[in-house]
């Protein structure tokens, strides 16, 4: 099975580019599935029903979130009743929403666990016992599993990596919006890399305008942030997997930009 993993999707410039690209991504490389992280897609800040469903009926089957999944306000009024959006699975009890998902691809099933890392970010539970915890309730159904680690410290990123090597198909990075150049296959056969990057503005800081962000770091006058235009870029994953034991097989980064 091929599974191709897109990283934080910042607004419209990241639809526009999907919209233009995924169908020719997916057949290329003859995928079966495809997941995305959401959080940033409605103008950069979370993530509204219309964006969600303009993303689905792209072929994305499930969005992943982390710290700015409650950005748009409405979101709290349609997670509980939507299963292909997750948020964090380690946020604290009684948080809305839910952080793991199946989703059936053919005959198959395929878990995804989406969770949040600890430093430099708002304190939740422990990501790496939550992870435990949801690959015990995800094996009862199905080997393959996904986890998006969403994250600020590289190595609290690999450490998850190697922590949950050979229970899990796939752990990848997200919340940078930097992609690195470190993916592998763990020595037991999970497939990994600390941040798949972002799919929005080529030339900007981490999707915003880089002359804001660049006066936001010259000026002591706080400056409003507006995504950047111009170009665009697809950071993903292809990642296959052995569909009877959930190993890795291969991990293929892939860095698309557009002509303008
Ligand atoms: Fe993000
Ligand atoms: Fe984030």
């Amino acid at each position: 099975m091929k599974i191709l993993i897109l990283g934080d999707i910042v607004g419209r410039p990241g639809r526009n580019i999907l919209r233009e690209n995924l169908e020719d991504l997916k057949k290329s490389y003859d995928v079966d599935l495809i997941i995305a992280n959401g959080e940033n897609a409605a103008g950069g800040n979370g993530i509204t029903r219309k964006v969600a469903d303009e993303l689905f009926e792209m072929g994305i089957s499930l969005l992943t979130t982390g710290n700015h999944v409650w950005d748009q306000k409405e979101i709290l009024q349609f997670i509980d009743e939507e299963p292909r959006i997750l948020r964090p699975a380690n946020y604290l009890e009684g948080t809305p929403g839910r952080g793991s998902a199946i989703i059936e691809v053919g005959e198959k099933k395929v878990g995804v666990i989406n969770l949040q890392g600890t430093t430099f970010m708002p304190c939740n539970r422990n990501p790496f016992f939550v992870a435990e915890e949801e690959i015990k309730k995800l094996k009862k159904e199905t080997n393959i599993i996904i986890v998006d680690f969403h994250a600020e410290a590289t190595s609290e990123k690999i450490a998850m990596g190697y922590f949950l090597d050979g229970k899990v198909s796939c752990v990848f990075g997200t919340h940078t919006h930097v992609q690195t150049a470190d993916e592998k296959i763990l020595p037991q056969g999970t497939a990994y890399i600390t941040d798949v990057g972002m799919t929005g503005p080529y030339e900007s800081v981490l999707g915003i305008d880089k002359d804001l962000i660049i006066k936001r770091f010259t000026s002591s006058v706080p400056v409003r942030f507006e995504l950047a235009k111009g170009p665009a870029q697809i950071n993903a994953i292809v990642v296959e997997i052995e569909e009877n034991t959930g190993k890795a097989i291969s991990i293929e980064r892939i860095n698309k930009i557009s002509s303008q």
